[in-house]
Protein backbone atom coordinates (compact mmCIF):
# COMPACT_ATOMS: atom_id res chain seq x y z
CA UNK A 1 0.00 0.00 0.00
CA UNK A 2 0.81 3.79 -0.76
CA UNK A 3 3.62 4.99 2.04
CA UNK A 4 2.08 7.85 2.41
CA UNK A 5 -1.09 7.09 2.97
CA UNK A 6 0.00 4.30 6.05
CA UNK A 7 2.02 7.40 7.67
CA UNK A 8 -1.11 9.52 7.44
CA UNK A 9 -3.50 7.10 8.73
CA UNK A 10 -0.98 6.44 11.60
CA UNK A 11 -0.23 9.89 12.14
CA UNK A 12 -4.41 10.45 12.46
CA UNK A 13 -4.57 7.68 14.74
CA UNK A 14 -2.27 8.80 16.88
CA UNK A 15 -3.80 11.74 17.17
CA UNK A 16 -7.31 10.66 18.28
CA UNK A 17 -5.65 8.17 20.41
CA UNK A 18 -8.45 6.26 22.74
CA UNK A 19 -11.15 8.61 21.47
CA UNK A 20 -11.29 6.35 18.31
CA UNK A 21 -11.43 2.34 18.58
CA UNK A 22 -11.05 0.90 14.82
CA UNK A 23 -12.81 -2.64 14.05
CA UNK A 24 -11.97 -4.94 11.47
CA UNK A 25 -13.32 -8.05 9.70
CA UNK A 26 -11.87 -10.64 8.45
CA UNK A 27 -12.55 -10.13 5.17
CA UNK A 28 -11.12 -6.60 4.90
CA UNK A 29 -7.96 -5.94 2.64
CA UNK A 30 -4.60 -6.05 4.08
CA UNK A 31 -3.74 -2.29 3.46
CA UNK A 32 -6.94 -1.78 6.01
CA UNK A 33 -6.60 -4.26 8.08
CA UNK A 34 -3.48 -3.07 9.63
CA UNK A 35 -5.07 -0.34 11.27
CA UNK A 36 -7.41 -2.55 12.85
CA UNK A 37 -7.20 -2.34 16.73
CA UNK A 38 -9.44 -5.50 16.63
CA UNK A 39 -10.33 -7.95 14.23
CA UNK A 40 -12.92 -10.35 14.22
CA UNK A 41 -16.15 -12.50 12.74
CA UNK A 42 -18.78 -10.55 12.78
CA UNK A 43 -19.85 -11.68 16.65
CA UNK A 44 -16.63 -11.18 18.06
CA UNK A 45 -16.82 -7.57 16.62
CA UNK A 46 -20.56 -6.89 17.81
CA UNK A 47 -19.25 -7.82 21.41
CA UNK A 48 -15.91 -5.97 20.94
CA UNK A 49 -18.13 -2.97 20.18
CA UNK A 50 -20.28 -2.98 23.28
CA UNK A 51 -17.20 -3.52 24.85
CA UNK A 52 -15.66 -0.08 24.25
CA UNK A 53 -17.89 2.67 25.97
CA UNK A 54 -14.96 4.90 26.57
CA UNK A 55 -14.34 5.11 22.87
CA UNK A 56 -16.09 8.74 21.10
CA UNK A 57 -15.62 6.89 17.82
CA UNK A 58 -16.64 3.22 16.54
CA UNK A 59 -14.66 3.51 13.11
CA UNK A 60 -16.18 -0.17 11.03
CA UNK A 61 -13.78 -1.57 8.82
CA UNK A 62 -16.54 -3.77 7.58
CA UNK A 63 -19.83 -3.46 5.24
CA UNK A 64 -23.04 -1.82 6.77
CA UNK A 65 -25.21 -4.16 8.38
CA UNK A 66 -22.14 -4.87 11.14
CA UNK A 67 -22.19 -0.45 11.70
CA UNK A 68 -25.52 -0.59 12.46
CA UNK A 69 -25.32 -3.09 14.54
CA UNK A 70 -22.49 -2.09 16.58
CA UNK A 71 -24.22 1.61 16.58
CA UNK A 72 -27.11 -0.58 18.23
CA UNK A 73 -25.56 -1.94 20.74
CA UNK A 74 -22.86 1.11 21.65
CA UNK A 75 -23.94 4.08 23.67
CA UNK A 76 -26.19 7.38 22.17
CA UNK A 77 -22.91 9.60 22.64
CA UNK A 78 -20.49 7.10 20.85
CA UNK A 79 -20.74 7.69 16.74
CA UNK A 80 -19.71 4.40 14.26
CA UNK A 81 -18.57 5.45 11.28
CA UNK A 82 -18.28 3.48 8.44
CA UNK A 83 -15.56 4.86 5.96
CA UNK A 84 -17.52 4.18 2.49
CA UNK A 85 -21.23 3.81 2.63
CA UNK A 86 -21.29 2.10 -0.27
CA UNK A 87 -20.02 -1.16 1.66
CA UNK A 88 -23.07 -3.06 1.94
CA UNK A 89 -23.96 -6.83 1.85
CA UNK A 90 -25.83 -7.91 -1.56
CA UNK A 91 -27.40 -10.91 0.91
CA UNK A 92 -28.51 -8.35 3.75
CA UNK A 93 -30.41 -6.09 0.61
CA UNK A 94 -32.01 -9.66 0.03
CA UNK A 95 -34.61 -9.31 2.92
CA UNK A 96 -36.51 -6.18 2.74
CA UNK A 97 -38.76 -5.15 5.63
CA UNK A 98 -41.61 -4.81 3.37
CA UNK A 99 -41.43 -8.53 2.17
CA UNK A 100 -40.73 -9.68 5.69
CA UNK A 101 -44.29 -8.14 6.70
CA UNK A 102 -45.92 -9.61 3.98
CA UNK A 103 -44.53 -13.15 4.63
CA UNK A 104 -45.14 -12.66 7.96
CA UNK A 105 -49.08 -11.68 6.99
CA UNK A 106 -49.03 -15.35 5.43
CA UNK A 107 -48.18 -17.27 8.23
CA UNK A 108 -50.83 -15.01 10.11
CA UNK A 109 -53.72 -15.86 7.79
CA UNK A 110 -52.69 -19.59 8.34
CA UNK A 111 -52.95 -19.62 11.85
CA UNK A 112 -49.09 -20.50 12.52
CA UNK A 113 -47.53 -16.83 12.73
CA UNK A 114 -47.99 -17.42 16.85
CA UNK A 115 -46.19 -20.75 16.83
CA UNK A 116 -42.98 -19.23 14.55
CA UNK A 117 -40.01 -17.38 15.68
CA UNK A 118 -38.31 -15.76 13.57
CA UNK A 119 -34.51 -15.71 13.49
CA UNK A 120 -31.91 -13.45 11.61
CA UNK A 121 -28.63 -14.06 10.38
CA UNK A 122 -26.66 -10.67 11.64
CA UNK A 123 -26.26 -10.16 7.51
CA UNK A 124 -29.81 -8.10 7.61
CA UNK A 125 -30.56 -4.79 8.08
CA UNK A 126 -31.47 -2.77 11.56
CA UNK A 127 -35.12 -3.15 10.03
CA UNK A 128 -35.23 -6.66 10.24
CA UNK A 129 -33.33 -7.18 13.03
CA UNK A 130 -35.88 -4.58 14.61
CA UNK A 131 -38.63 -6.93 13.10
CA UNK A 132 -37.52 -10.07 14.78
CA UNK A 133 -37.46 -8.48 17.94
CA UNK A 134 -40.70 -6.96 17.68
CA UNK A 135 -41.99 -11.06 17.43
CA UNK A 136 -39.77 -12.03 20.34
CA UNK A 137 -37.16 -13.81 17.59
CA UNK A 138 -33.34 -13.11 18.09
CA UNK A 139 -30.22 -12.55 15.88
CA UNK A 140 -27.50 -15.26 14.71
CA UNK A 141 -23.87 -15.21 13.45
CA UNK A 142 -22.28 -18.23 11.76
CA UNK A 143 -20.59 -18.91 15.05
CA UNK A 144 -23.91 -19.46 17.22
CA UNK A 145 -26.90 -20.22 14.75
CA UNK A 146 -26.99 -23.70 16.80
CA UNK A 147 -27.04 -21.55 19.77
CA UNK A 148 -29.53 -19.22 18.73
CA UNK A 149 -32.07 -22.18 16.60
CA UNK A 150 -32.05 -24.40 19.94
CA UNK A 151 -32.80 -21.26 21.53
CA UNK A 152 -35.62 -20.75 18.99
CA UNK A 153 -36.80 -24.31 18.67
CA UNK A 154 -37.47 -23.89 22.68
CA UNK A 155 -39.87 -20.90 22.23
CA UNK A 156 -41.90 -22.33 19.17
CA UNK A 157 -42.53 -24.84 16.63
CA UNK A 158 -41.84 -23.23 13.56
CA UNK A 159 -38.35 -20.76 12.44
CA UNK A 160 -38.81 -18.31 10.16
CA UNK A 161 -34.91 -17.63 9.08
CA UNK A 162 -33.69 -14.92 7.35
CA UNK A 163 -32.23 -13.75 5.07
CA UNK A 164 -29.89 -17.06 4.12
CA UNK A 165 -31.35 -19.76 3.14
CA UNK A 166 -27.81 -21.36 3.19
CA UNK A 167 -26.95 -21.13 6.71
CA UNK A 168 -30.41 -21.78 8.05
CA UNK A 169 -30.22 -24.87 5.99
CA UNK A 170 -26.65 -26.31 6.51
CA UNK A 171 -27.20 -25.33 10.67
CA UNK A 172 -30.84 -27.29 10.52
CA UNK A 173 -29.87 -30.36 8.30
CA UNK A 174 -25.75 -30.68 9.37
CA UNK A 175 -26.27 -29.55 13.36
CA UNK A 176 -29.68 -30.06 14.35
CA UNK A 177 -30.76 -33.49 12.57
CA UNK A 178 -33.53 -31.84 10.66
CA UNK A 179 -34.31 -33.35 7.23
CA UNK A 180 -34.18 -31.72 3.78
CA UNK A 181 -37.65 -32.17 3.83
CA UNK A 182 -38.29 -30.20 7.39
CA UNK A 183 -36.87 -27.25 5.78
CA UNK A 184 -39.27 -25.19 2.88
CA UNK A 185 -37.84 -22.03 0.62
CA UNK A 186 -39.60 -18.86 0.63
CA UNK A 187 -39.62 -16.87 -2.76
CA UNK A 188 -40.42 -13.01 -1.22
CA UNK A 189 -41.11 -12.90 -4.97
CA UNK A 190 -43.75 -15.02 -5.50
CA UNK A 191 -47.27 -15.20 -3.84
CA UNK A 192 -47.26 -17.06 -0.39
CA UNK A 193 -43.74 -17.53 -0.76
CA UNK A 194 -43.78 -19.78 -3.76
CA UNK A 195 -45.31 -22.48 -1.25
CA UNK A 196 -48.92 -24.02 -0.63
CA UNK A 197 -50.66 -23.59 2.35
CA UNK A 198 -49.81 -26.96 3.24
CA UNK A 199 -45.48 -26.66 2.86
CA UNK A 200 -46.15 -23.36 5.35
CA UNK A 201 -47.68 -25.62 8.37
CA UNK A 202 -45.71 -28.51 7.84
CA UNK A 203 -42.44 -26.88 7.53
CA UNK A 204 -40.12 -26.44 10.60
CA UNK A 205 -38.23 -24.04 9.15
CA UNK A 206 -39.41 -21.80 6.65
CA UNK A 207 -36.33 -20.50 4.80
CA UNK A 208 -35.92 -17.05 3.31
CA UNK A 209 -34.37 -17.30 -0.33
CA UNK A 210 -31.45 -15.21 0.17
CA UNK A 211 -27.60 -16.04 -0.37
CA UNK A 212 -24.45 -14.86 -0.54
CA UNK A 213 -23.04 -14.58 -4.17
CA UNK A 214 -19.32 -14.26 -2.60
CA UNK A 215 -20.11 -17.78 -1.05
CA UNK A 216 -22.49 -19.32 -3.78
CA UNK A 217 -19.86 -19.37 -6.60
CA UNK A 218 -18.01 -22.69 -4.69
CA UNK A 219 -19.80 -26.15 -5.96
CA UNK A 220 -19.13 -29.69 -5.41
CA UNK A 221 -16.78 -29.59 -8.60
CA UNK A 222 -14.56 -27.11 -6.80
CA UNK A 223 -14.50 -29.73 -4.09
CA UNK A 224 -14.31 -32.39 -5.61
CA UNK A 225 -11.61 -30.36 -8.21
CA UNK A 226 -9.59 -30.02 -5.21
CA UNK A 227 -9.50 -33.21 -4.00
CA UNK A 228 -8.15 -34.74 -7.10
CA UNK A 229 -5.52 -32.20 -7.07
CA UNK A 230 -4.12 -32.50 -3.94
CA UNK A 231 -4.55 -35.64 -2.28
CA UNK A 232 -4.91 -35.64 1.56
CA UNK A 233 -6.27 -31.77 1.71
CA UNK A 234 -9.01 -30.81 3.91
CA UNK A 235 -11.48 -28.85 3.24
CA UNK A 236 -12.69 -25.56 5.43
CA UNK A 237 -15.34 -23.71 4.44
CA UNK A 238 -18.00 -21.21 5.23
CA UNK A 239 -21.85 -22.18 6.42
CA UNK A 240 -23.05 -19.40 4.05
CA UNK A 241 -21.84 -22.20 1.24
CA UNK A 242 -24.03 -24.31 -0.42
CA UNK A 243 -26.06 -27.10 1.53
CA UNK A 244 -23.57 -29.60 -1.22
CA UNK A 245 -20.44 -27.86 -0.48
CA UNK A 246 -20.35 -28.28 3.05
CA UNK A 247 -21.34 -31.17 3.28
CA UNK A 248 -19.30 -32.37 0.79
CA UNK A 249 -16.37 -30.30 3.12
CA UNK A 250 -13.98 -31.86 6.16
CA UNK A 251 -14.81 -28.82 8.47
CA UNK A 252 -17.28 -25.66 8.32
CA UNK A 253 -17.07 -22.42 10.73
CA UNK A 254 -17.09 -19.23 10.66
CA UNK A 255 -14.35 -16.68 9.80
CA UNK A 256 -12.52 -16.79 13.48
CA UNK A 257 -12.79 -20.69 13.38
CA UNK A 258 -11.64 -20.64 10.34
CA UNK A 259 -8.64 -18.63 11.43
CA UNK A 260 -8.02 -20.90 14.30
CA UNK A 261 -8.20 -23.79 12.49
CA UNK A 262 -5.55 -23.27 10.73
CA UNK A 263 -3.51 -21.50 13.54
CA UNK A 264 -4.29 -25.06 15.27
CA UNK A 265 -3.20 -27.26 12.17
CA UNK A 266 0.00 -29.17 11.96
CA UNK A 267 2.60 -28.10 9.95
CA UNK A 268 3.05 -29.67 6.08
CA UNK A 269 -0.94 -30.36 5.87
CA UNK A 270 -3.04 -29.00 3.27
CA UNK A 271 -6.32 -27.03 3.44
CA UNK A 272 -8.49 -25.60 0.81
CA UNK A 273 -10.51 -22.63 2.19
CA UNK A 274 -13.91 -22.24 0.98
CA UNK A 275 -14.66 -17.89 2.12
CA UNK A 276 -13.54 -14.85 0.93
CA UNK A 277 -10.01 -14.22 -0.69
CA UNK A 278 -8.45 -11.88 1.30
CA UNK A 279 -8.94 -13.54 4.57
CA UNK A 280 -7.33 -16.94 2.77
CA UNK A 281 -4.90 -14.75 1.39
CA UNK A 282 -3.53 -13.60 4.55
CA UNK A 283 -3.52 -16.98 6.37
CA UNK A 284 -1.57 -18.42 3.13
CA UNK A 285 1.17 -16.06 4.14
CA UNK A 286 0.86 -15.77 7.87
CA UNK A 287 1.37 -20.00 7.54
CA UNK A 288 4.06 -20.34 4.89
CA UNK A 289 4.93 -24.38 6.59
CA UNK A 290 1.47 -25.60 5.65
CA UNK A 291 -0.18 -25.58 2.13
CA UNK A 292 -2.84 -23.20 1.95
CA UNK A 293 -4.89 -22.21 -0.75
CA UNK A 294 -8.32 -21.06 -1.98
CA UNK A 295 -11.39 -23.36 -2.49
CA UNK A 296 -11.86 -22.49 -6.47
CA UNK A 297 -10.13 -21.74 -9.21
CA UNK A 298 -11.44 -18.24 -9.68
CA UNK A 299 -10.84 -15.45 -7.61
CA UNK A 300 -13.57 -14.70 -4.85
CA UNK A 301 -13.16 -11.09 -3.40
CA UNK A 302 -16.40 -9.61 -1.63
CA UNK A 303 -16.70 -6.28 -3.73
CA UNK A 304 -18.30 -4.84 -1.03
CA UNK A 305 -16.38 -5.52 1.49
CA UNK A 306 -13.09 -4.38 -0.72
CA UNK A 307 -15.08 -1.43 -1.01
CA UNK A 308 -13.12 -0.04 2.39
CA UNK A 309 -9.72 0.82 1.49
CA UNK A 310 -6.71 2.53 2.56
CA UNK A 311 -7.67 6.28 1.47
CA UNK A 312 -11.18 5.61 2.74
CA UNK A 313 -9.97 5.56 5.71
CA UNK A 314 -7.48 7.61 5.65
CA UNK A 315 -10.63 10.54 4.48
CA UNK A 316 -12.30 9.02 7.31
CA UNK A 317 -9.88 9.89 9.91
CA UNK A 318 -8.38 12.67 9.39
CA UNK A 319 -12.24 13.97 8.89
CA UNK A 320 -11.97 13.40 12.55
CA UNK A 321 -9.02 14.79 13.49
CA UNK A 322 -10.61 18.01 11.89
CA UNK A 323 -12.98 17.40 14.20
CA UNK A 324 -15.47 16.73 11.58
CA UNK A 325 -17.90 13.51 11.66
CA UNK A 326 -18.21 11.82 8.44
CA UNK A 327 -20.50 8.33 6.94
CA UNK A 328 -21.77 7.94 10.71
CA UNK A 329 -24.37 5.05 10.56
CA UNK A 330 -27.39 5.71 12.74
CA UNK A 331 -30.24 3.79 13.45
CA UNK A 332 -33.49 5.49 14.41
CA UNK A 333 -34.36 5.22 18.53
CA UNK A 334 -37.50 3.12 17.42
CA UNK A 335 -35.83 0.38 15.14
CA UNK A 336 -32.69 0.35 17.30
CA UNK A 337 -35.23 -0.46 20.16
CA UNK A 338 -36.50 -3.68 18.83
CA UNK A 339 -33.61 -4.50 17.04
CA UNK A 340 -31.56 -4.22 20.69
CA UNK A 341 -33.22 -7.06 21.88
CA UNK A 342 -33.26 -9.47 19.18
CA UNK A 343 -28.88 -9.00 19.63
CA UNK A 344 -28.88 -8.76 23.17
CA UNK A 345 -31.05 -12.17 22.82
CA UNK A 346 -28.34 -13.24 20.90
CA UNK A 347 -25.24 -11.77 23.54
CA UNK A 348 -27.27 -13.61 26.29
CA UNK A 349 -27.43 -17.14 24.21
CA UNK A 350 -25.46 -19.65 26.76
CA UNK A 351 -22.12 -21.22 25.39
P1 LIG B 1 -18.47 -14.20 9.93
O1 LIG B 1 -19.48 -13.88 10.97
O2 LIG B 1 -18.11 -15.64 9.87
O3 LIG B 1 -17.29 -13.32 10.06
O4 LIG B 1 -19.13 -13.92 8.50
C1 LIG B 1 -19.57 -12.67 8.10
C2 LIG B 1 -19.80 -12.62 6.65
O5 LIG B 1 -20.25 -11.65 6.10
C3 LIG B 1 -19.50 -13.79 5.90
O6 LIG B 1 -19.81 -13.58 4.57
FE1 LIG C 1 -22.31 -10.11 2.41
FE2 LIG C 1 -21.27 -12.27 1.27
FE3 LIG C 1 -19.83 -10.05 1.42
FE4 LIG C 1 -20.35 -11.48 3.64
S1 LIG C 1 -19.10 -12.10 1.87
S2 LIG C 1 -20.49 -9.27 3.41
S3 LIG C 1 -22.45 -12.20 3.16
S4 LIG C 1 -21.77 -10.34 0.25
Amino acid sequence: SDPDLVARAAAAKAALGTKVFVLGHHYQRDEVIQFADVTGDSFKLAREAAARPDAEYIVFCGVHFMAESADILTSDRQRVILPDLAAGCSMADMAVLSQVETAWDVLTELGVAADTVPVTYMNSSADIKGFVGRHGGVVCTSSNAKRALDWAFEQGRKVLFLPDQHLGRNTAVLEMGFSLDDCVLYDPHKPNGGLTPEQLRDAKMILWRGHCSVHGRFTLDSVNDVRERVPGVNVLVHPECRHEVVTAADLVGSTEYIIKTIEAAPAGSAWAIGTELNLVRRLALAHPDKQIMFLDRAVCYCSTMNRIDLPHLVWALEELVAGRVVNQITVDPDTARHARAALDQMLALPG
